[in-house]
């Protein structure tokens, strides 16, 4: 979501004449887009802030800025006693929804003025903003802002407000525009995309209509809270060949006494009906979910029932984090009564047992010609390609005469927790089938 804003924001600097430095060293303006999810991302942009303050000690007139979630959450208190001494440094503080001020807000910050704009917005969608995108094969397309869950521990609500759907229309005329200039992969984002709702047009029908501008162009989403996936919805997926049979449902306990004290409005029970519907939809789907480890008053007894869960459902891959209260949401007003050394424990132990589902269903694919889209050259060699699988798997291979954004056909050969690796699958005629 940040990456997908980051773009925005790049598109209205660009509309004012601003262009991408490669080096910070070059830039007038450094600006950092920031998450306040967990404790960890905003001591990372801290860390982040330290790097500006030494920049701008050997080049003073630099602007800094501080974009997004922790611009909402800390507004002028950016510039105190809590952004540990890295404060000062900081020029311009916009929060999710006010980017539209940014230039104006450069402008005076160029004048030796500081600005601060953070008021949420119950209908800006930034509908009419072209996004700068950096990458011709894989694009995002926010089609909803905001969050009205309030889980328990999470800032989302209050740092990108309440939800708010971009134009039906619109996002489908992008789609257009993207696949005239030779995008392969699309992702719909959205804080809980299953509330995505225009003028009575709801998440499956976007997802539908996406799909059918451009067959050769693979259609992802996330996130969908599982307790309005519809099944409209599962059948949409599974009913159109480009929409990728690749599903991110975050459970995030497996316990119900956990997700109860989470508010997320479902049971282990109902999750499971819902996987089990998704898998009989699609055989072939590969699921990925979010765990939260170490929720307050978290037994051994529901960590256990959370690695069950784990083991039941044979995720492809999660992402799994150790809880971090957040100030002012409701879980904060609980004791935080787990250790550190706790939480490390049961986290570590996630992650082994998830890595070892993941290796198993990677391995899986072994001897199975997958389709491919090429992203680029592959991280440690450029004699090697890498791609990703309808389900999202990343794959390496040689590169013979191939180049990014052609579909190919990949035999799996061998694989990790983390990539298959593969060879390009040639007919007998030679040709790429
Ligand atoms: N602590 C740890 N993880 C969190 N997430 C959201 N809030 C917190 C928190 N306070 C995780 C959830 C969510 C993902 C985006 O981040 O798992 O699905
Ligand atoms: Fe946060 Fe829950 Fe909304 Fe996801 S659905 S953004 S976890 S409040």
């Amino acid at each position: 979501m940040n990456l997908a804003d980051s773009e925005l924001v790049l598109g209205l600097l660009d509309d004012d004449n601003y262009s991408l430095t490669e080096k910070m060293e070059d830039a007038d303006v450094v600006m950092v887009n920031t998450c306040s999810v967990r404790e960890n991302a905003e001591q990372r942009i801290y860390g982040r802030l330290g790097e500006f303050k030494a920049a701008k000690i050997k080049k003073p007139e630099i602007v800094v800025g501080v974009l997004g979630c922790m611009a909402e959450r800390l507004r002028s208190k950016l510039n105190t006693e809590e952004a540990k001494g890295v404060g000062q440094i900081v020029d311009v503080i916009v929060g999710p929804d006010e980017y539209r001020k940014l230039p104006s807000l450069l402008n005076q910050a160029w004048h030796g003025e500081k600005g601060i704009a953070v008021q949420l917005s119950r209908v800006e969608t930034y509908d009419d903003i072209t996004p700068l995108r950096t990458n011709g094969i894989s694009a995002w397309i926010s089609v909803m802002r905001g969050c009205n869950k309030f889980c328990s521990f999470c800032v989302v609500p209050f740092t990108r407000g309440r939800e708010r759907s971009r134009n039906y229309f619109n996002i489908i005329n992008e789609v257009e525009e993207l696949a005239k200039r030779g995008f392969k992969d699309v992702t719909l984002l959205g804080q809980n995309v299953n509330s995505y709702n225009h003028d009575g047009k709801d998440f499956a029908d976007l997802m539908k209509a996406v799909a059918e501008v451009d067959r050769t162009i693979r259609i992802r989403f996330m996130t969908s809270h599982p307790q309005d996936m519809s099944d409209k919805l599962i059948q949409t997926i599974a009913s159109k060949d480009n929409i990728c049979k690749n599903v991110h449902l975050p459970v995030q306990s497996g316990s119900d006494r956990i997700l109860d004290l989470m508010k997320r409005e479902y049971t282990s029970n109902h999750y499971r009906q819902l996987i089990s519907k998704i898998k009989t939809e699609m055989p072939e789907v590969c699921l990925t979910t979010d765990i939260i480890s170490g929720f307050p008053t978290e037994t051994e007894d529901d960590h256990r029932i959370t690695m069950q869960m784990l083991e039941e459902i044979q995720y492809d891959g999660a992402y799994m984090f150790k809880y971090s209260a957040r100030e002012n949401t409701p879980a904060w007003k609980m004791a935080d009564d787990i250790s550190e050394e706790i939480k490390s424990r049961r986290i570590d132990e996630i992650v082994t047992f998830q890595n070892k589902i993941s290796a198993k269903r990677n391995q899986a694919t072994i001897g199975k010609v997958l389709d491919v889209l090429i992203e680029g050259d592959s991280k440690k060699s450029s004699a090697e390609l890498q791609g990703r699988t309808d389900g999202n798997k990343m794959v390496i291979f040689p590169k013979e005469n191939y180049t990014p954004g052609m579909y190919i056909k990949v035999k799996i050969t061998r694989s990790n927790s983390a990539t298959l690796f593969g060879t390009i699958h040639h007919n007998h005629l030679g040709v790429t089938i």
